[in-house]
């Protein structure tokens, strides 16, 4: 595979982890066109790559995966490889309406694999997530381990990896199959807990924390995740496998809030513990010796450096965030957690 990937198609590529990804690649890979297909839904935001929007190895496609029509014509182009993103991503969300994420993330996945399978790609890279795990009980789930997702968003995306892993089975699509665990980083929607956490602290505004705060994740700097799906995406012989990608670094929810406050100097007066989430995982962890062992892949940015950075961030980006949280977002904030 090594340099046979001349054009690419990434779906969700306006999202957090897919426009980190873009940014990645163009700079990595200067002389491969890439295709952005991205149905901007509340969490696509052409902002997230203006930098790069005038590239000409860059081409955005406003559409849904879930349209046979819009996709299958950018595979009639010919395409060296897919890096599937695009899907509904927030757990909280599933849990009010799960139909979106059924429509997204498994049927959009299976209009994305008929295409692949009808017009040839080299690789298929299914962004998959350490959530189809469910708990981890005692240690640390390893890629062969059993899937039992909690959430309807999980569910969505067991179908999905799994869906990807038949077309490698029955169709021999050259697929392969990321799970990792939560990034942070620049660009992430603040629903999600750090960019929530740190751009209502920049306003003062309470930390609002599920339960008694002790759910635990493994977190991980979003260009660690990047360089992983590079990885991935350009090793051989590695058709219908499936790779954990994590970083060992597990903090709980009031852990994380803390280290928030502290280093932003605010007082921990503001933690507000809310209502627990219906099915909450007490803790998603993943076992990463298969990446580490078979592609040599290892984090490199630690949890503190990635948080001051990610905070340095938000801090020179608040024009980004403040215009995200005065539109749709306020409105879901204020009914999900009954905080203003
Ligand atoms: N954020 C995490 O911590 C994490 C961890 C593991 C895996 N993942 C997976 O990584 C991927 C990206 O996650 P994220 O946090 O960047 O998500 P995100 O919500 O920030 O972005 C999702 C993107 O997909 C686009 N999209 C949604 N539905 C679409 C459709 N029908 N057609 C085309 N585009 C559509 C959105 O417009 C948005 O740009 C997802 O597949 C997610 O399941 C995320």
């Amino acid at each position: 595979m090594s340099n046979s990937i001349k054009k690419i198609l990434i779906t969700g590529g306006l999202g957090f982890i897919g426009s980190n990804f873009v940014r990645y690649f163009i700079n990595k890979y200067p002389d491969c066109q890439i295709i952005n297909l991205d149905k901007i839904t509340y969490a696509g935001n052409p902002d997230n790559l203006l930098d790069i929007q005038d590239n000409p190895n860059y081409q955005f496609v406003k559409g849904d995966i879930t349209d046979a029509k819009t996709v299958n014509p950018l595979f009639e182009q010919g395409l060296d490889a897919v890096v599937n993103f695009a899907a509904e991503t927030h757990v909280d969300r599933s849990i009010d309406d799960a139909s979106q994420f059924i429509m997204t993330d498994v049927y959009g996945t299976y209009v994305l694999l008929e295409a692949a399978r009808k017009f040839g790609v080299k690789r298929f890279v299914q962004i998959s997530t350490d959530e189809v795990y469910g708990e981890a009980v005692a240690v640390p789930c390893k890629e062969a381990d059993t899937l039992m997702p909690k959430s309807p968003y999980a569910a969505s995306k067991a179908g999905a990896d799994r869906l990807v892993y038949s077309y490698y089975t029955t169709y021999n699509l050259p697929a392969v199959i990321t799970r990792c665990s939560n990034n942070f980083g620049a660009y992430q929607y603040p629903e999600k807990l750090i960019s929530l956490l740190i751009t209502n602290l920049l306003e003062d505004k309470p930390l609002p924390i599920y339960g008694d705060g002790k759910n635990k994740r493994d977190w991980i700097y979003v260009t660690d995740h990047c360089r992983a799906l590079d990885m991935v995406l350009h090793a051989d012989n590695i058709e219908g496998e499936v790779f954990n990608v994590g970083s060992q670094c597990e903090y709980d929810n009031l852990s994380i809030a803390k280290t928030i406050l502290d280093l932003l100097g605010k007082p921990h007066d503001l933690i507000t513990f809310v209502g627990d989430r219906a099915g909450h995982v007490k803790r998603h962890a993943v076992n990463t010796d298969k990446i580490k062992n078979e592609l040599g892949w290892t984090p490199e940015t630690d949890f503190q450096t990635g948080m001051q950075k990610t905070i340095n961030w938000y801090k020179e980006n608040t024009k980004w965030w403040r215009k995200i949280k005065t539109c749709e977002y306020m409105e879901y904030y204020r009914t999900h957690y009954n905080l203003k």
